[in-house]
């Protein structure tokens, strides 16, 4: 045994398949402070991100809202596609529209409407100040709007709005900073302040009890025009090429070739078209194991690939198929290969089931990390909590369980069209994790410390580390695992709900 560890080449460079457990990496030198680590990354070629944190496009995992809170949050979200594509598309358009502070989908009503109508709407959405357009839709004329203060004492509940909206009202230009709104609503002592733009139409709403939570999130992943950054995911079909003419318009930055094995003429063919026809947009090829798969794609002209197959904590691949590889030598190799052909980003995707895994998969030259379970059971997530043995859980399930593929989500493994479905995945459960903006902050405070520890100020020296061979790495026995979690306790608390019990 080296006493110093050895290098990556030599560690990863022998027969077996090495994952995220089976190593530990060996401290560096500390000569700076948390608060000078950078954790700037490339998620592909031309789309960088302050958090190296992607969300899978998974139905229990990424639609807009989870992608809107990654993306303030310093990471991108990847929208799902076991939707229509009408419903794909609107989730996208409500990422590229999402203003923070700004209610940029309010809903409305017309002066024909009566005050039923907002009934109706308080009992369903909780809120009862509702504008009023021209026509009743978001693209025609503000003309009123109707608040609490003017439906509490009518007893005629079928009164038309026109006879009871205030006109006489507040507004300000769309465009304004969310500083100036925020301003204007305390000054104005109003509920609601519309934004319109010069023809009078509503654009969207500022609320007064939004007013506190208007955080200011400084990592923003935004694009040059502010908005903020989104990913969808696709398939490899021919007809997928008309739901991504619908994601183009809807402003979509970035896509995501959804595969089980990446490495296929379909993808290739695909690659090539979008590259050809949307430029503008930029394309994650995958998912891959091998550099030769790797090879493929790169030369198709991908701007970063995804890497993984069968280490999904739903995913039943390997057991299925017998195909796929260990995590930890997925992204060492593909990673390696990548940097020297092209220098193509890599996403270390799935098997992340423990927080100190993010770590790992950065130092094997991962320049992000994509999370489906970790990120599952937020509030952010889609589907409803409910209590499993009398603990708050949601729903998680992998896109090729029987139940997800009835849906449309055995797309990424051609098998949407086959009589007899084999299921990769399964579907299950996972504990309550609370805001996905505090898990992430906390992920990302925990990845700092271990920045530190290594002595590395940012992943561009981590991956520096990992080529010139000073990051250390030791093989962890199994003795060296169970010493390094909690153990000999006859009970203990969890730092962070979940965190810690995904990886038993
Ligand atoms: P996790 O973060 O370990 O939960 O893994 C999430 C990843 O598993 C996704 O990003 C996909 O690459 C992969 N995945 C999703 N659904 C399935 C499935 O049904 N079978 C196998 N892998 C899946």
């Amino acid at each position: 045994m080296s006493p110093n560890g050895l290098d990556a080449k030599t560690f990863f460079e022998r027969v077996e398949g090495i994952t995220y457990n089976d190593f530990i990496l060996l401290p560096g030198h500390i000569d700076f402070a948390l608060n000078e680590i950078n954790l700037e990354t490339n998620l592909t070629r031309n789309i960088k991100s302050k958090m190296p944190v992607v969300s899978s496009p998974m139905d229990t995992v990424t639609e807009s809202r989870m992608a809107i809170s990654l993306a303030l949050s310093g990471g991108i979200g990847v929208i799902h596609y076991n939707n229509t594509i009408e419903e794909q598309a609107k989730e996208v358009r409500r990422v590229k529209r999402f203003e923070n502070g700004f209610i940029t989908e309010p809903v409305v009503l017309s002066p024909n409407h009566t005050i039923k109508d907002v009934d109706m709407l308080k009992e369903m959405y909780g809120f009862s100040g509702i504008p009023i357009t021209e026509d009743g839709t978001l693209d025609s004329r503000l003309v009123g709007i109707v608040t609490k203060r003017d439906t509490d004492f009518e007893e005629d509940r079928n009164k038309k709005l026109k006879d009871v909206m205030t006109t006489q009202l507040v507004t300000a230009p769309a465009g304004i900073s969310l500083a100036e709104g925020n301003r204007i609503l305390k000054e104005s002592k109003k509920g609601k302040l519309p934004l319109i733009d010069k023809q009078g139409r509503l654009v969207s709403l500022m609320s007064r009890t939004d007013l506190l939570k208007n955080i200011d999130f400084p990592y923003a992943s935004k694009n040059k025009d502010k908005q903020l950054i989104v990913g969808a995911a696709l398939s490899t079909r021919e007809e997928d090429k008309e739901r991504l003419a619908e994601l183009a318009k809807a402003g979509l930055d970035v896509v995501v070739i959804d595969s089980s094995q990446g490495d296929s003429v379909f993808q290739i063919s695909m690659v090539k078209y979008i590259k050809s026809k949307y430029p503008q947009i930029d394309v994650i090829g995958g998912n891959v194991v091998t550099a030769k798969q790797c090879k493929s794609l790169i030369d198709a002209g991908v701007d970063a690939l995804r890497i993984g197959m069968g280490s999904g904590s739903i995913c039943i691949t390997q057991d299925t198929l017998s195909v796929g590889r260990a995590q930890g030598s997925a992204v060492y190799h593909t990673a390696k290969f990548s940097r020297e052909y092209g220098n193509i980003p890599v996403i270390a995707d799935g098997g992340i089931a423990h927080i100190g895994h993010i770590v790992k998969a950065l130092s094997l030259g991962a320049s992000t990390v994509m999370m489906g379970g970790l990120l599952a059971g937020t509030s952010e997530s889609p589907g409803e909590y409910f209590y499993e043995g009398g603990v708050r859980v949601k729903k998680y399930r992998g896109m090729a369980s029987h139940e997800a593929m009835e849906r449309g989500g055995g797309k990424r493994y051609m098998s949407d069209k086959d009589r007899i479905k084999v299921a990769q995945g399964v579907s299950g459960t996972v504990v309550d994790k609370g805001s996905v903006v505090h898990l992430v902050q906390y992920l990302m405070q925990s990845l700092l410390h271990s920045f530190q520890e290594l002595g590395c100020k940012n992943i561009q020296e981590l991956h520096k580390g990992l080529a010139d061979g000073t990051l250390r790495f030791e093989r962890r026995s199994q003795s060296a695992q169970i010493e390094g979690s909690v153990h000999n306790l006859y009970s203990f608390k969890e730092p962070h709900l979940g965190l810690l019990r995904m990886n038993r």
